[in-house]
């Protein structure tokens, strides 16, 4: 494949290569080799139109442990507040020699459209509340990492699914990989279509917890919270919040997720997010490890 938009693109078979490869990959880093001369020469641009730490940074960690070279653009203080489009904006950046572009966008479909219009690979960082293939490939792999492998694990996302694209794209991945997921949420922080997704839904934390392999809390996304109704901090806290009470409801061996930025003390207590069983700070060092696997098969590697 080309590019990387959707994890629903991916089969089983292009899912456990990324895995593979990043288990590779991983075992090259603990070795001490930090950097690999396999994109030097190839040029990776990261287009972010909206804010981000771990992804941005991580993209970047990732392209120059394979020695490409990295255009960092972010649309504050570029031409973007003078209302040059999407469009210019990547043939601009085209004309400079993007082998890849790495696109987070506030609008969902947005990397998309931008695959038309370039020629080099697309890596979709986040667009709107659609997708977040690249954060679904990490978490698989920090849970495989923890657990082995992921069929038939029962794995429950929990919180703001309406506005998340990390959900979206968890669902479809961990489908794929033979997991069974069940999204626990407010009815009205659901989408509409959810009934037509491969999992399962539930409104009762507290059942779900005890037969739970994986806990993955969901960010409340209040800066996406127009139209929603959105019950109290508080009231949302205590009955979809994970806290010391609900984290001892879950099997000893089960771990604890968070895709980050966190609100501590709303959708996960502090204690939980810093315990042994939590691996939030995993995943953002997974997470490098994923985008060089990414970047190495669509630059460098064999295709998927
Ligand atoms: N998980 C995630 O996408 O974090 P950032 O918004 O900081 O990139």
């Amino acid at each position: 494949k080309r590019h990387l938009i959707s994890a629903g693109d991916l089969t089983k078979d292009d899912a456990l290569l990324i895995l593979d490869t990043a288990e590779e990959l991983a075992s090259v880093s603990e070795r001490s080799i930090k950097k690999l001369p396999t994109l030097r020469g190839r040029t990776v641009v990261n287009l972010f139109f909206e804010d981000s730490t771990r992804t941005r940074i991580s993209f970047e960690a990732a392209a120059k442990r394979l020695s490409a070279d990295v255009i960092n653009f972010s649309a504050k203080g570029s031409s973007v507040s003078k209302g040059e489009s999407l469009k210019d904006t990547a043939l601009t950046l085209e004309a400079m020699g993007a082998d890849a572009v790495v696109i987070r966008h506030g609008a969902s479909g947005a990397p998309h459209r931008l695959a038309n219009w370039v020629h080099g690979s697309v890596v979709n960082a986040g667009d709107g509340t659609h997708e977040h293939p690249t954060q679904a490939l990490l978490d698989a792999f920090s849970m495989r990492r923890r657990l082995g492998a992921l069929e038939g694990r029962k794995i429950t996302i929990v919180g703001d699914v309406l506005h998340s694209r990390v959900a979206r794209s968890n669902v479809l991945l961990l489908g794929t990989l033979g997991a069974d997921v069940t999204l626990v949420a407010p009815p009205t922080l659901l989408p509409v279509s959810v009934g037509t997704w491969p999992c399962e839904v539930s409104y009762d934390l507290d059942a779900v917890l005890p037969k739970s392999d994986v806990v993955m809390m969901l960010r409340v996304q209040k800066e996406r919270m127009n139209a929603a109704y959105f019950p109290s901090e508080r009231e949302y806290s205590r009955r979809y919040g994970l806290d010391r009470d609900r984290f001892a409801k879950m099997p000893d061996d089960a771990i604890v997720m968070h895709p980050g930025p966190m609100n501590r003390g709303m959708e996960i207590a502090a204690e939980v997010a810093d315990s042994a069983r939590s691996t939030i700070v995993e995943q953002v060092a997974n997470g490098v490890t994923i985008r060089m696997a990414v970047l190495y098969l669509l630059l460098g590697g064999e295709t998927t």
